[in-house]
This record gives C-alpha cells, structure tokens and sequence, in this order.
C-alpha cells in the first residue's frame, strides 16, 4: 500500500529545469470555434438521435454502435484533432530525447488555473444530477451524456481502435444493466474441504513486513504454502517496520479465533509452536534455520526445496516473507489464497465495530443519495509527495518541506551523486499523486455533483490548509474518519497506522464507488475484496492519469470538453466490470475464476452469444 513499494523512482536522464508555460502555450495554441467544430457537433447530434431510436428497440444493441462509428469515420476524415483529444498525437509531437521534456505539455501543475478557469461552468452545470443512477443496477441506465461520452471516447482512439473495442466496450456496459444482469454474475464459491486434515509435516513461521496490506499479503501466501504443504501455519509475526512505526500484533488488527477457525477443515493454524519442539532450539526462534526465499518463487519450489528440510528440522522459518510466492498457482494453491483472503481475515472487533459505526455515518449522511456514498483513496500525504519527486505550486516552503521529509524518511538515497530529480517527467508519466483539487475536479467532471457524499481514505494531507480546501469547495458533504468520529473514538487507533488503514478499509468496502488515485495494496485489495461482495457490481473508478496530465495542464480546455473526456475514463473504468484474472495478475485483486463461479446463463446470455 505503500509509495516505496510501487513507485518506481524517477529518473536519472538529464535536468528538468522548471517549464516554461509561455514557450508551452505556443506550441498548442487554441483553435478558434471553427465551423467545422460546429459541423461536428451536428453529425455528432445526428449519429446520437440515429442510435437512440435503434437503442430503444431491443436486440440491436451492437450494431448500433458500429453504424455510429462508420457515421463517425466518414466525416472524421475532414475533422482535425486538437490536442487535447488525442494523447498520442501530443506524445508524437514531443520527442522527449530530443526535446526537454520540460516543455511537454502535462509537465506542469496548473490545475489550480484550470479549476479558476472551468469553476463557473462547473457550478452552472446541472446536467448530471443523475451521476448514482448512471450505478443503479436495477435498470438500463442510458443517459444521453453518457452514451455521448462513451462515444466521445470511441472517437478520441480513433476509428480501427474503436472498431476493434467497441463490442468489448458496449457489451461490457451494459451486460451489468436489468435483465441482462444474470449474464454476467459471478457469486463467490470457494469449495471447503470437509475431511480431516492429513498428519502435520512440521510448522512454518513467516515474518510479515510492511504496512498493512503489504502483511495481509503475507498471511494469505503463508496459508497457502502451509495448506499445500501439509504444514502447520504459525500465526504470523508482525516486524515493528521504521516507516509504519505499528506494533500492532495480529490479533490487534485480525480476529484471531475467527481466522483459526475459517480455516480448520483446511489448514493447522496455532498461535505458538509447542514447546518440547523449541526446547532443540533453546526456546529462541533466532536458531531456528531460516529460509530466505527468492522473490515470487512458484510453488514448486516449496514442494521440491523447503518441504524436505522442513520434514527434517519439523520447524523452519521464512523471514522475510512478502512476495515471496508467485501469482500464478495451481489452483489448489489459488483456493487457499481466496481463502485466506475473502472468508478468513476479518478485522479484530474494535476496529469492525469502529469501522461499521463510521460506515452507519455515512450512510446516514449520504441520506439525499439513498444512502450512497463515494470512497476516494488520496495519496497526498507528506511523505509520498516527497517521495514522488513531483513539483506542485508551494512554491519554495514546498520545495524545503520536500528536500527535508525525503532525509528523513530515506537518507542520502535522492541526493546520490548521479540522481536527478524529474518532476515534469514523472508528471507526464502519471506518476504523481492527484491533489485534492485534482481528485475534485476528475470527478465534477465524471458527474458527481456538489451533493454527493464523499469519504475520504487517507492519512495526514500535507498542507491541508492549503490543499483541501478546493475540494471541500466542490464537494461540501465529503467526510474523513476525524471528522466522522470523535477524538475519543478514535484514540485507540490514532497511534497505529495500520489500524487507522484497517479502518479506511471498512469504509471504503462498502461504498457505492472505490475511486483510486495511486497505485498500491490498499487499492488492489479493495478492488478485488469489492468484486467478491458485490458480484462484480461494484465500481472502482481508476483514471488514467496520463491522460489526466494533458487535461489539467491545458489552459484552452472547455468545461464540456473536460467533462466528456471524464465520462469517457469513467465509462472505460466500468467497462471493466468483471475482470478476468490473467497469470500474471494477482488473485486479491481479481477473484474471477479462481474465488468465484459463473451462474447459470439465462435467455439473454444465449441471445448474446448468438451474435
Ligand atoms: C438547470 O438549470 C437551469 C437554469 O439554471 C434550469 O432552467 C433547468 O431546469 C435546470 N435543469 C435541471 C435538470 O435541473
Ligand atoms: C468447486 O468444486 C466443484 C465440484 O468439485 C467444481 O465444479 C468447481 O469448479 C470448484 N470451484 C472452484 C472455484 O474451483
Ligand atoms: C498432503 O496431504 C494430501 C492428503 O492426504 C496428500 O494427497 C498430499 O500429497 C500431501 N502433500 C504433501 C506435500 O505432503
Ligand atoms: C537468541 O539467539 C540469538 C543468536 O542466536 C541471540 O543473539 C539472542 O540474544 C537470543 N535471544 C534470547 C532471548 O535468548
Ligand atoms: C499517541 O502518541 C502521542 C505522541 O507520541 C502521545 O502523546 C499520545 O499520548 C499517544 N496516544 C495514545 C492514545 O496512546
Ligand atoms: C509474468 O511475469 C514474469 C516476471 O515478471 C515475466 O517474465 C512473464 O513474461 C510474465 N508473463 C506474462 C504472461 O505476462
Ligand atoms: C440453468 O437453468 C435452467 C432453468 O432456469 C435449467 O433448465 C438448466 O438445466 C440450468 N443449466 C445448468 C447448466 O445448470
């Protein structure tokens, strides 16, 4: 969950001296609302007014987009790009090895501008009320904005692109919609064993490191190898890690007896070894062999290397232990793993208790909404901000609180001689975490309005005064856990990152939409952790932030431009749906197939796969 893990760090090419908007802005200057532009806008209109008809009537529904696009290549021909639409185009234009990459158009942060510039528009805007129902699975919703936006999108990736995805695009939206539901549901099955437990060849202890989904990690392989090995699992040992600075134990953040017992008829879980077994190791586990694995070995490797001297020592220990098991399995190994994962941890008592309060809050406050509620997860905090190496516009205090907090946190690693910080770079590449205004404007834009209730996943916002307040503008009704709950509530947890993430965690479960902003466990666990709950119904949005770069850094953007660009990374977001799990993708975020079984198919699915 964590910026040291998934990162990558910036680069180490030549200097980026801060850009120069005035030699940017040349380069793009805005086209005058041309006739063409309105021609444009007339076809568009005709090919929309086209397809509503044949929307209405059932069973076409995947020709019509075909005869939208062959409408949308014939007069594509004459109609130029402008910038903004077209990412590839920009990156064609700018070479970045023979150019600075400082005068690339999304090396800068000038959304602050962009939001001066679009906030009338934004606020006049009453046209996307509707942004929850566009989520509502129990019909076929087909707001005109938004069909136009997908097709905006279509028309942005260019004619072979969009031929070539367009069915994948149309079916996946609406597969999810009314009758046409059944098609596509997924409900979690994970077959239990039922028999006895064959005899135990010996206990295996693992040291899970790292924040708290980075552990969660480590507990559910370390099920898997100790289930397929016929070993017993010893309740994992939390490493006291210098950066969460979390004591915690297992039993602080997971209900232990919960844990013991989901997992019985499958493996030996106890939470110590016994002590005649110790007492050959003088009661000390430093004497206990130790294994050091190789990141992401296959599970052969276990069976063919560990499990022998296992039989032998009848105690081993694997220190450290994140990622040290890969992916792709067996599916004997990938049913531990779901669970481990899905049915087994469940978070200790005080913070379920704590979390479900929170979740009751929301609800309660989301009231005008049906109870719904947006989770977004903001990676604004002081330390990954320093350690993304990204520019905003504090100005000199930033650049200072920076240079410091990076000392801090990885002494002498970024002042190597050699190392060369890239900010406009690492912005271009999407690599730099959204700010709060960034994160409100992407979602006015995706039609959530001033109404929507929001809760806000993060730790401590750097300069909160300055950063928050944007979005606290745009969205009035958004909540944190410090604001949702009392100072005394919340004290027990206060001093423990992890349980303050296990918190975040609860709530962001049970939202309408998990909007992610970075990269990272705690997202990719929720993701799959929403798929398994929600059959594959629930919505993460993940914009695309290179993309997002171009957008925000282009003073000529309109705000209909901006916002149909954002329904159409929205509508590529749900698009997703129910994702396969491919070999390389990893089971806790993509439970299909391995936790979750297909329904029988009904009328609809046979109309379907007739096409
Ligand atoms: C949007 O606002 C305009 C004027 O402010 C009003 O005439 C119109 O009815 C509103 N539309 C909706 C859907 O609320
Ligand atoms: C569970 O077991 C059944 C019958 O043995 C099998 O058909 C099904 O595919 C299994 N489910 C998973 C997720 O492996
Ligand atoms: C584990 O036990 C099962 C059932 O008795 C057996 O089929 C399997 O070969 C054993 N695996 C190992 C690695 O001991
Ligand atoms: C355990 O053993 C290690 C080295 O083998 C030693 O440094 C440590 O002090 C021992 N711990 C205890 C509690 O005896
Ligand atoms: C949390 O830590 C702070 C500073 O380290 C300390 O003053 C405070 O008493 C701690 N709170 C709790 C509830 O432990
Ligand atoms: C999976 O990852 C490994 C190592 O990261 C890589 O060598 C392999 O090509 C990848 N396989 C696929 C199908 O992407
Ligand atoms: C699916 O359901 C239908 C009735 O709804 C039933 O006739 C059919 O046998 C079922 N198919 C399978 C594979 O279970």
């Amino acid at each position: 969950m964590h910026a040291k893990n998934r990162l990558s760090t910036s680069g180490n090419s030549s200097p980026s001296p801060p850009a120069s908007p005035l030699r940017r802005r040349s380069s793009s200057t805005a086209k005058p609302y041309s006739s063409a532009t309105a021609r444009r806008s007339l076809l568009r209109r005709f090919a929309w007014i086209v397809l509503s008809i044949l929307v209405r009537r059932q069973g076409v529904f995947l020709f019509a987009p075909l005869l939208y696009i062959s409408t949308m290549c014939f007069y594509m021909g004459n109609v130029q790009f402008d910038a903004s639409t077209v990412p590839f185009v920009v990156y064609n234009n700018y070479n970045y090895y023979n150019k600075p990459a400082s005068m690339a158009i999304g090396s800068v942060y000038r959304s602050p501008e962009l939001y001066a510039k679009l906030r009338h528009d934004m606020d006049v805007d009453n046209s996307t009320a509707d942004a929850f129902s566009y989520f509502d699975s129990s019909g076929c919703s087909l707001a005109g904005v938004q069909l136009n936006s997908l097709l905006g999108e279509l028309i942005a990736r260019g004619c072979r692109y969009a031929l070539k995805q367009s069915r994948g695009l149309f079916h996946a939206k609406y597969q999810p919609y009314g009758k046409r539901a059944k098609v596509g549901d997924w409900r979690p099955c994970i077959n239990k064993s039922s028999g006895g437990l064959p005899e135990s060849n010996g206990y295996i202890y693992v040291e899970a490191n790292g924040g708290l989904n980075q552990q969660r990690t480590s507990i559910c392989n370390a099920v898997a190898v100790a289930g397929y090995l016929n070993a017993t699992l010893v309740i994992p040992n939390f490493h006291f890690h210098s950066i969460w600075r979390d004591p915690s134990k297992f039993s602080d953040i997971y209900d232990e007896e919960f844990f013991v017992k989901a997992l019985e008829n499958d493996v030996r879980v106890v939470d110590t070894i016994p002590g005649y077994l110790m007492e050959r190791f003088d009661r000390n586990m430093s004497n206990v062999f130790n294994f050091k694995i190789k990141a992401w070995a296959p599970i052969g490797y276990y069976r063919d290397t560990v499990l022998p001297r296992l039989l032998e020592e009848k105690v081993i220990r694997i220190s450290p232990f994140a990622n040290r098991l890969s992916f792709d399995a067996p599916p004997a190994v990938q049913r531990l793993r779901c669970l481990a994962n899905y049915e087994a941890l469940r978070f200790s008592n005080p913070i379920l208790s704590i979390g479900e309060t929170l979740v009751a809050r929301m609800k309660e406050r989301s009231a005008n909404n049906g109870g719904k509620y947006i989770s977004v997860h903001l990676r604004f905090e002081e330390d990954m901000v320093a350690f993304s190496c990204c520019v905003y516009d504090g100005g000199r205090r930033e650049l200072e609180d920076m240079v410091a907090a990076r000392e801090r946190g990885w002494k002498g690693k970024f002042t190597k001689p050699g190392r060369v910080l890239q900010p406009g770079v690492n912005r271009i590449n999407g690599k730099c975490p959204l700010t709060p205004l960034e994160v409100g404007l992407m979602l006015r834009g995706m039609g959530f309005d001033r109404s929507t209730s929001i809760y806000l996943a993060s730790g401590q916002i750097y300069d909160p005064q300055k950063y928050m307040a944007p979005l606290l503008e745009m969205f009035p009704l958004l909540q944190t856990k410090e604001m949702l709950a009392s100072a005394e509530e919340l004290a027990p947890y206060k001093n423990y990152s992890s349980r303050m993430a296990a918190i975040d965690y609860t709530v962001c479960l049970h939202s309408e939409v998990f909007v992610t902003t970075q990269g990272g466990n705690f997202p990719h666990f929720l993701l799959g952790h929403r798929r398994y709950l929600f059959s594959g119904h629930a919505k993460t949005i993940r914009p695309d932030k290179r993309k997002l770069a171009l957008y925000f850094d282009n003073p000529n953007i309109g705000w209909r431009t901006f916002k149909r660009h954002m329904l159409g990374m929205r509508a590529h977001s749900d698009s997703k749906g129910v994702e396969l799990k491919r070999p390389n993708d990893s089971v806790y975020s993509f439970p299909c197939p391995n936790c979750m079984c297909h329904t029988n198919r009904t009328e609809d699915s046979k109309a379907s796969a007739a096409q």
